[in-house]
Protein backbone atom coordinates (compact mmCIF):
# COMPACT_ATOMS: atom_id res chain seq x y z
CA UNK A 1 0.00 0.00 0.00
CA UNK A 2 1.28 3.37 -0.70
CA UNK A 3 1.49 5.84 2.22
CA UNK A 4 -0.02 9.34 1.38
CA UNK A 5 2.12 11.91 3.16
CA UNK A 6 0.05 15.01 3.84
CA UNK A 7 1.86 17.90 5.16
CA UNK A 8 0.04 21.31 6.79
CA UNK A 9 -0.55 23.26 9.79
CA UNK A 10 -3.73 24.88 8.32
CA UNK A 11 -6.67 23.30 10.28
CA UNK A 12 -8.71 24.04 6.92
CA UNK A 13 -6.86 22.63 4.03
CA UNK A 14 -9.51 20.88 2.39
CA UNK A 15 -7.08 17.26 1.96
CA UNK A 16 -8.13 17.25 5.53
CA UNK A 17 -11.61 16.00 4.27
CA UNK A 18 -10.22 13.76 2.67
CA UNK A 19 -8.21 12.25 5.51
CA UNK A 20 -11.79 12.41 7.16
CA UNK A 21 -13.45 10.22 4.08
CA UNK A 22 -10.43 7.74 4.39
CA UNK A 23 -11.10 7.23 7.76
CA UNK A 24 -14.88 7.15 8.18
CA UNK A 25 -14.18 4.36 5.59
CA UNK A 26 -12.54 1.88 7.82
CA UNK A 27 -8.91 3.52 6.67
CA UNK A 28 -6.03 3.95 8.30
CA UNK A 29 -4.12 8.26 9.11
CA UNK A 30 -1.70 8.81 11.05
CA UNK A 31 -2.34 12.16 12.39
CA UNK A 32 -0.49 14.51 14.70
CA UNK A 33 -1.39 15.82 18.38
CA UNK A 34 -0.14 17.88 21.43
CA UNK A 35 1.65 14.81 22.66
CA UNK A 36 2.97 12.20 20.05
CA UNK A 37 1.60 11.29 16.68
CA UNK A 38 -1.50 8.75 16.52
CA UNK A 39 -2.40 6.38 14.31
CA UNK A 40 -6.01 6.78 14.08
CA UNK A 41 -9.30 4.83 12.94
CA UNK A 42 -13.23 5.09 13.04
CA UNK A 43 -14.00 3.80 16.73
CA UNK A 44 -16.98 2.86 15.42
CA UNK A 45 -16.07 0.30 12.95
CA UNK A 46 -14.45 -2.63 14.59
CA UNK A 47 -12.80 -4.14 11.67
CA UNK A 48 -10.96 -0.59 10.72
CA UNK A 49 -9.84 -0.55 14.22
CA UNK A 50 -8.33 -4.22 14.36
CA UNK A 51 -6.05 -2.82 11.38
CA UNK A 52 -4.63 -0.39 13.89
CA UNK A 53 -3.69 -3.49 16.19
CA UNK A 54 -2.06 -5.43 12.89
CA UNK A 55 -0.58 -2.29 11.32
CA UNK A 56 1.39 -1.91 14.83
CA UNK A 57 1.51 -5.41 15.81
CA UNK A 58 -0.38 -4.75 18.71
CA UNK A 59 -1.41 -7.50 22.18
CA UNK A 60 -4.92 -7.43 21.15
CA UNK A 61 -6.12 -6.83 24.91
CA UNK A 62 -3.70 -3.34 25.23
CA UNK A 63 -7.11 -1.28 24.50
CA UNK A 64 -6.99 2.17 22.86
CA UNK A 65 -7.91 5.57 23.92
CA UNK A 66 -10.91 7.51 21.90
CA UNK A 67 -10.48 10.90 20.38
CA UNK A 68 -12.90 13.44 20.29
CA UNK A 69 -13.18 16.70 19.04
CA UNK A 70 -16.28 18.53 20.84
CA UNK A 71 -17.21 17.26 24.81
CA UNK A 72 -20.84 16.58 23.33
CA UNK A 73 -19.18 13.52 21.53
CA UNK A 74 -18.43 11.96 25.38
CA UNK A 75 -21.02 11.07 26.78
CA UNK A 76 -22.66 8.83 23.76
CA UNK A 77 -19.45 6.83 24.29
CA UNK A 78 -19.92 6.53 28.67
CA UNK A 79 -22.37 5.12 30.90
CA UNK A 80 -21.97 8.13 32.96
CA UNK A 81 -19.82 11.27 33.27
CA UNK A 82 -19.54 11.51 36.84
CA UNK A 83 -18.52 15.50 38.56
CA UNK A 84 -15.27 14.88 38.61
CA UNK A 85 -14.83 13.96 35.53
CA UNK A 86 -16.50 16.86 34.97
CA UNK A 87 -14.29 19.20 36.41
CA UNK A 88 -11.20 17.64 34.56
CA UNK A 89 -12.68 17.99 31.12
CA UNK A 90 -13.62 21.83 32.12
CA UNK A 91 -10.45 22.57 33.48
CA UNK A 92 -7.63 20.20 31.24
CA UNK A 93 -9.77 19.30 27.69
CA UNK A 94 -9.08 20.28 25.04
CA UNK A 95 -5.46 18.85 26.22
CA UNK A 96 -2.97 16.23 27.15
CA UNK A 97 -5.50 14.18 29.65
CA UNK A 98 -7.41 10.68 29.06
CA UNK A 99 -10.08 10.02 31.35
CA UNK A 100 -11.41 5.99 31.65
CA UNK A 101 -14.76 5.46 32.52
CA UNK A 102 -17.32 2.32 32.01
CA UNK A 103 -18.09 2.51 28.79
CA UNK A 104 -21.62 2.28 26.68
CA UNK A 105 -22.53 -0.43 24.04
CA UNK A 106 -21.26 2.23 21.29
CA UNK A 107 -17.48 1.59 22.44
CA UNK A 108 -16.80 -2.57 20.67
CA UNK A 109 -14.52 -5.00 22.28
CA UNK A 110 -11.90 -4.78 19.71
CA UNK A 111 -11.29 -0.90 20.96
CA UNK A 112 -11.59 -1.50 24.87
CA UNK A 113 -9.27 -4.55 24.74
CA UNK A 114 -12.10 -6.74 26.21
CA UNK A 115 -12.29 -4.34 28.98
CA UNK A 116 -15.63 -2.68 30.42
CA UNK A 117 -13.92 0.83 30.30
CA UNK A 118 -13.22 3.13 27.74
CA UNK A 119 -10.16 6.07 27.63
CA UNK A 120 -11.42 9.17 26.26
CA UNK A 121 -9.27 12.06 25.26
CA UNK A 122 -9.87 15.59 23.44
CA UNK A 123 -6.45 16.59 21.85
CA UNK A 124 -5.74 20.45 21.54
CA UNK A 125 -3.87 20.04 18.38
CA UNK A 126 -5.58 21.94 15.27
CA UNK A 127 -4.82 19.40 12.92
CA UNK A 128 -6.34 16.69 15.36
CA UNK A 129 -9.11 18.43 15.89
CA UNK A 130 -9.93 19.05 12.01
CA UNK A 131 -9.59 15.46 11.83
CA UNK A 132 -11.98 14.14 13.77
CA UNK A 133 -14.38 17.04 12.99
CA UNK A 134 -13.53 16.04 8.78
CA UNK A 135 -14.54 12.19 10.02
CA UNK A 136 -17.64 12.41 11.81
CA UNK A 137 -17.08 10.17 14.18
CA UNK A 138 -15.14 9.66 17.37
CA UNK A 139 -11.18 8.22 16.41
CA UNK A 140 -9.62 5.17 18.19
CA UNK A 141 -5.96 6.57 18.20
CA UNK A 142 -2.82 4.58 19.80
CA UNK A 143 0.52 5.81 19.38
CA UNK A 144 1.55 5.68 15.44
CA UNK A 145 4.48 3.86 16.36
CA UNK A 146 5.37 -0.08 16.06
CA UNK A 147 4.42 -2.01 19.12
CA UNK A 148 7.32 -1.54 21.52
CA UNK A 149 9.16 1.58 19.97
CA UNK A 150 9.56 4.76 20.82
CA UNK A 151 6.54 6.92 20.43
CA UNK A 152 6.83 9.29 17.38
CA UNK A 153 7.27 12.99 17.58
CA UNK A 154 7.09 13.64 13.86
CA UNK A 155 6.10 12.40 10.68
CA UNK A 156 9.31 10.98 9.52
CA UNK A 157 9.01 8.69 12.88
CA UNK A 158 5.46 7.57 12.06
CA UNK A 159 6.99 6.86 8.23
CA UNK A 160 10.03 5.07 9.53
CA UNK A 161 7.69 2.57 11.40
CA UNK A 162 4.40 2.67 9.32
CA UNK A 163 5.43 3.54 5.86
CA UNK A 164 3.37 1.22 3.45
CA UNK A 165 1.17 -0.56 6.23
CA UNK A 166 -1.33 2.64 6.52
CA UNK A 167 -3.16 5.02 4.12
CA UNK A 168 -2.35 8.58 5.31
CA UNK A 169 -0.09 10.53 7.30
CA UNK A 170 -0.68 14.38 8.24
CA UNK A 171 2.58 15.55 8.87
CA UNK A 172 2.23 19.27 10.56
CA UNK A 173 6.04 19.22 12.13
CA UNK A 174 7.52 18.10 15.39
CA UNK A 175 4.71 17.72 18.86
CA UNK A 176 5.10 20.46 21.66
CA UNK A 177 4.61 18.15 24.56
CA UNK A 178 6.91 15.34 23.40
CA UNK A 179 5.28 12.19 25.77
CA UNK A 180 2.04 10.77 25.97
CA UNK A 181 -1.05 12.13 27.31
CA UNK A 182 -1.96 11.83 31.03
CA UNK A 183 -4.26 8.56 31.92
CA UNK A 184 -6.32 8.67 34.31
CA UNK A 185 -8.85 6.05 35.67
CA UNK A 186 -11.98 7.19 37.38
CA UNK A 187 -14.14 3.68 37.66
CA UNK A 188 -12.79 3.20 41.36
CA UNK A 189 -13.80 5.14 44.53
CA UNK A 190 -10.39 7.08 44.29
CA UNK A 191 -9.21 8.68 41.27
CA UNK A 192 -6.16 6.81 40.19
CA UNK A 193 -3.58 7.60 37.59
CA UNK A 194 -2.23 5.19 34.93
CA UNK A 195 0.14 6.88 33.21
CA UNK A 196 1.99 10.73 34.02
CA UNK A 197 2.14 12.83 31.10
CA UNK A 198 1.64 16.78 29.98
CA UNK A 199 -0.91 17.01 32.94
CA UNK A 200 1.23 16.69 36.48
CA UNK A 201 -0.37 15.01 39.36
CA UNK A 202 -0.03 18.03 41.11
CA UNK A 203 -2.45 19.24 38.50
CA UNK A 204 -4.76 16.83 38.78
CA UNK A 205 -4.87 16.75 42.65
CA UNK A 206 -5.40 20.49 42.77
CA UNK A 207 -8.51 19.74 40.80
CA UNK A 208 -9.86 16.16 42.22
CA UNK A 209 -8.40 16.99 45.79
CA UNK A 210 -7.41 13.15 46.04
CA UNK A 211 -5.55 11.02 43.72
CA UNK A 212 -3.84 7.19 43.65
CA UNK A 213 -0.79 6.87 41.67
CA UNK A 214 -0.70 3.21 40.37
CA UNK A 215 2.83 1.35 41.52
CA UNK A 216 3.23 0.50 38.02
CA UNK A 217 4.34 4.28 37.39
CA UNK A 218 7.12 3.84 39.28
CA UNK A 219 8.21 0.09 39.08
CA UNK A 220 8.21 -2.57 36.99
CA UNK A 221 4.44 -4.79 37.65
CA UNK A 222 4.99 -8.09 39.73
CA UNK A 223 5.04 -11.07 37.63
CA UNK A 224 1.01 -12.58 37.95
CA UNK A 225 0.12 -9.31 38.94
CA UNK A 226 -2.72 -7.62 36.89
CA UNK A 227 -2.02 -4.21 35.20
CA UNK A 228 -4.64 -1.98 35.73
CA UNK A 229 -3.88 -0.53 32.39
CA UNK A 230 -2.51 -3.40 30.43
CA UNK A 231 -0.28 -1.05 28.58
CA UNK A 232 1.93 -0.64 31.12
CA UNK A 233 2.88 -4.66 31.05
CA UNK A 234 4.24 -4.65 28.06
CA UNK A 235 8.01 -3.97 27.37
CA UNK A 236 8.00 -0.07 25.74
CA UNK A 237 9.68 2.66 24.30
CA UNK A 238 12.97 0.45 24.17
CA UNK A 239 15.70 1.49 20.89
CA UNK A 240 17.45 -1.86 20.36
CA UNK A 241 20.62 -0.41 22.06
CA UNK A 242 20.42 -2.00 25.54
CA UNK A 243 19.92 1.17 27.87
CA UNK A 244 20.80 1.41 31.61
CA UNK A 245 19.77 4.44 33.90
CA UNK A 246 22.64 5.61 36.06
CA UNK A 247 21.76 7.18 39.36
CA UNK A 248 23.51 9.78 40.95
CA UNK A 249 25.78 13.22 40.59
CA UNK A 250 27.03 13.94 37.37
CA UNK A 251 30.48 13.54 38.15
CA UNK A 252 29.57 9.68 39.34
CA UNK A 253 27.82 9.87 36.14
CA UNK A 254 31.21 10.87 33.98
CA UNK A 255 33.45 8.36 36.28
CA UNK A 256 31.07 5.54 35.59
CA UNK A 257 31.14 5.78 31.76
CA UNK A 258 35.09 6.67 31.55
CA UNK A 259 35.69 3.21 33.03
CA UNK A 260 32.83 1.15 31.79
CA UNK A 261 32.48 2.15 28.18
CA UNK A 262 33.19 0.37 25.02
CA UNK A 263 33.38 1.74 21.20
CA UNK A 264 29.99 0.99 20.56
CA UNK A 265 28.81 2.81 24.32
CA UNK A 266 26.91 5.90 24.17
CA UNK A 267 25.64 8.68 26.73
CA UNK A 268 21.97 10.29 26.90
CA UNK A 269 22.49 13.21 28.84
CA UNK A 270 21.43 16.65 29.33
CA UNK A 271 22.42 18.94 26.41
CA UNK A 272 24.41 21.55 28.79
CA UNK A 273 26.38 18.03 29.87
CA UNK A 274 27.11 16.60 26.11
CA UNK A 275 31.55 18.53 25.73
CA UNK A 276 32.28 16.90 29.07
CA UNK A 277 32.14 13.16 28.52
CA UNK A 278 34.33 10.25 27.19
CA UNK A 279 32.25 8.99 24.59
CA UNK A 280 29.42 9.52 22.08
CA UNK A 281 26.41 11.51 22.94
CA UNK A 282 22.69 11.99 22.73
CA UNK A 283 20.78 14.48 24.29
CA UNK A 284 17.53 14.56 25.98
CA UNK A 285 16.48 18.35 26.56
CA UNK A 286 18.43 20.69 29.46
CA UNK A 287 18.93 19.10 33.26
CA UNK A 288 16.90 21.46 34.94
CA UNK A 289 14.01 21.90 32.11
CA UNK A 290 11.26 19.06 32.40
CA UNK A 291 9.90 20.41 29.40
CA UNK A 292 12.67 20.73 26.79
CA UNK A 293 13.09 16.76 28.30
CA UNK A 294 10.08 15.25 27.28
CA UNK A 295 10.03 17.26 23.65
CA UNK A 296 13.32 15.27 23.30
CA UNK A 297 13.21 11.82 25.69
CA UNK A 298 11.71 9.86 22.30
CA UNK A 299 13.29 11.26 19.38
CA UNK A 300 16.50 10.93 21.35
CA UNK A 301 16.01 6.87 21.86
CA UNK A 302 15.41 6.65 18.30
CA UNK A 303 18.25 8.65 17.55
CA UNK A 304 20.69 6.16 19.87
CA UNK A 305 19.72 3.31 17.38
CA UNK A 306 20.13 5.61 14.34
CA UNK A 307 23.38 6.35 15.45
CA UNK A 308 24.42 2.54 16.10
CA UNK A 309 24.44 2.40 20.13
CA UNK A 310 24.74 -1.06 21.05
CA UNK A 311 25.03 0.16 24.81
CA UNK A 312 23.51 3.46 26.38
CA UNK A 313 24.45 4.87 29.83
CA UNK A 314 21.49 7.40 30.52
CA UNK A 315 21.14 10.57 33.05
CA UNK A 316 18.53 10.24 35.03
CA UNK A 317 15.82 13.24 35.31
CA UNK A 318 13.99 14.70 37.92
CA UNK A 319 10.97 13.01 38.93
CA UNK A 320 8.51 15.71 39.97
CA UNK A 321 5.78 17.50 37.71
CA UNK A 322 6.49 16.44 33.81
CA UNK A 323 9.99 15.13 34.80
CA UNK A 324 7.84 11.96 36.52
CA UNK A 325 6.29 11.34 32.90
CA UNK A 326 10.14 11.25 31.18
CA UNK A 327 11.03 9.37 33.99
CA UNK A 328 8.54 6.72 33.71
CA UNK A 329 9.12 6.56 29.75
CA UNK A 330 12.74 6.47 30.25
CA UNK A 331 12.92 3.58 32.75
CA UNK A 332 10.72 1.52 30.58
CA UNK A 333 12.91 1.99 27.67
CA UNK A 334 15.80 0.58 29.88
CA UNK A 335 13.86 -2.26 31.06
CA UNK A 336 14.08 -1.05 34.86
CA UNK A 337 17.87 -1.09 34.79
CA UNK A 338 19.44 1.50 37.24
CA UNK A 339 22.39 1.12 38.97
CA UNK A 340 22.97 3.53 41.85
CA UNK A 341 26.18 5.27 41.79
O1 LIG B 1 -1.16 11.11 24.06
C1 LIG B 1 -1.71 10.03 23.86
O2 LIG B 1 -2.46 9.50 24.70
C2 LIG B 1 -1.50 9.35 22.51
C3 LIG B 1 -2.06 10.26 21.41
C4 LIG B 1 -2.02 9.63 20.07
O3 LIG B 1 -3.35 10.67 21.77
N1 LIG B 1 -2.07 8.04 22.50
C5 LIG B 1 -1.52 7.01 23.19
O4 LIG B 1 -2.17 5.79 23.03
O5 LIG B 1 -0.54 7.12 23.89
P1 LIG B 1 -1.49 4.40 23.41
O6 LIG B 1 -2.45 3.38 22.94
O7 LIG B 1 -0.12 4.36 22.90
O8 LIG B 1 -1.52 4.37 24.97
C6 LIG B 1 -2.75 4.22 25.66
C7 LIG B 1 -2.51 3.69 27.04
C8 LIG B 1 -2.09 2.24 27.03
O9 LIG B 1 -1.14 2.04 28.07
C9 LIG B 1 -3.39 1.51 27.35
O10 LIG B 1 -3.17 0.27 27.99
C10 LIG B 1 -4.10 2.50 28.24
O11 LIG B 1 -3.75 3.77 27.76
N2 LIG B 1 -5.56 2.35 28.18
C11 LIG B 1 -6.38 2.61 27.12
N3 LIG B 1 -7.65 2.30 27.43
C12 LIG B 1 -7.66 1.84 28.71
C13 LIG B 1 -8.65 1.36 29.58
N4 LIG B 1 -9.92 1.27 29.23
N5 LIG B 1 -8.27 0.97 30.84
C14 LIG B 1 -6.97 1.05 31.22
N6 LIG B 1 -5.98 1.50 30.42
C15 LIG B 1 -6.31 1.89 29.18
MG1 LIG C 1 1.82 3.80 22.79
Amino acid sequence: METKLIQTNDPADPRLQEVGRILRRGGLAAIPTETVYGLAANAFDEEAVRGIFAAKGRPADNPLIVHISAFSQWAPLVQAIPDRAKLLAERFWPGPLTVILPKSDRIGPVVSGGLHTVAVRFPSHPIARAVIDAAGVPLAAPSANTSGRPSPTNAQDVLEDLGGKIDAVVDAGPCSVGVESTVVSLCGDVPRLLRPGGVTPEMLQEVLGELEIDPAVYDKLQDGATAASPGMKYKHYAPAAQVVLLKGSFAQFCAYVAEHADADTFALCFAEEAGQLPVQTVTYGSANDSVSQAQRIFDALREVDRRGARRVFARLPAQDGLGLAVFNRLVRAAAFQIIEL
